[in-house]
């Protein structure tokens, strides 16, 4: 079976067998969400979000994009984090890139695509702020596996500096911020140990990431 009908059958059997696994599950997240972790990540067919951490509906709130990018100027990812910080208060908010994602080595290679050429120059801002330390990797392999996790962390610490971030840590909210990259090749994730609490724990994980200078 092919095209919508193979998503209305896969729908009907999954709801079923959630619903006998655990009686009540859907009529029981009706009623609300609270999910305790806002997750940015890369549309990649291949990294589903809730699917890789085990977690069931109403657990994670997701926001995915080409690159997992996190731009200040981006009023969709920006909105996604006021409402999860200020209306669902999430505890803690994920940016997740992964090895292998084909924007962030279309932005190394300089492709030339089309309109998404713009979206990707996100990324090769990101290039630039860490010329230096692509540059001395010795295989393009290389470049495109550190490219990924620095636009991984570059994006969190954009996340950080929203001001819907700010003013949640300024009121004394409990917010904590993590940087993890996913890979393809045996389903893991990888903490990237830059992340925290505050914008002073997250500014020295920023500077203690092992080789982040330029
Ligand atoms: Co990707």
């Amino acid at each position: 079976m092919r095209g919508i009908d193979a998503l209305f059958e896969g729908n009907r059997a999954w709801a079923k067998r959630v619903e006998a696994e655990e009686p009540g599950f859907f009529e029981k997240l009706e009623g609300q969400q609270s999910p305790d972790y806002l997750w940015i990540g890369c549309s990649d067919s291949r990294v589903p979000a809730t699917q890789i951490v085990d977690l069931m509906p109403g657990e994670i709130f997701v926001h995915r994009n080409v690159g997992n990018i996190a731009a200040h100027s981006d009023l969709n990812c920006l909105s996604v984090i006021h409402y999860a910080v200020g209306v669902l208060q999430v505890k803690d908010i994920v940016v997740c890139g992964h090895y292998g994602c084909g924007a962030v080595r279309a932005a190394l290679e300089n492709r030339e695509l089309g309109l998404i050429d713009n979206w990707l120059r996100f990324i090769q801002d990101v290039m630039r702020t860490h010329a230096g330390q692509l540059a001395r990797l010795t295989t393009e392999r290389e470049r495109w596996d550190r490219l990924a996790e620095l636009n991984v962390i570059e994006q969190l610490m954009n996340v950080s500096r929203t001001t819907i971030v700010r003013q949640a840590w300024a009121q004394g909210h409990a917010l904590a911020l993590h940087a993890v990259i996913y890979s393809l090749s045996d389903g893991l994730l990888r903490d990237l140990k830059v992340g925290g609490a505050s914008e002073e724990e997250l500014a020295a994980s920023y500077a203690e990431a092992s080789a982040l200078s330029p």
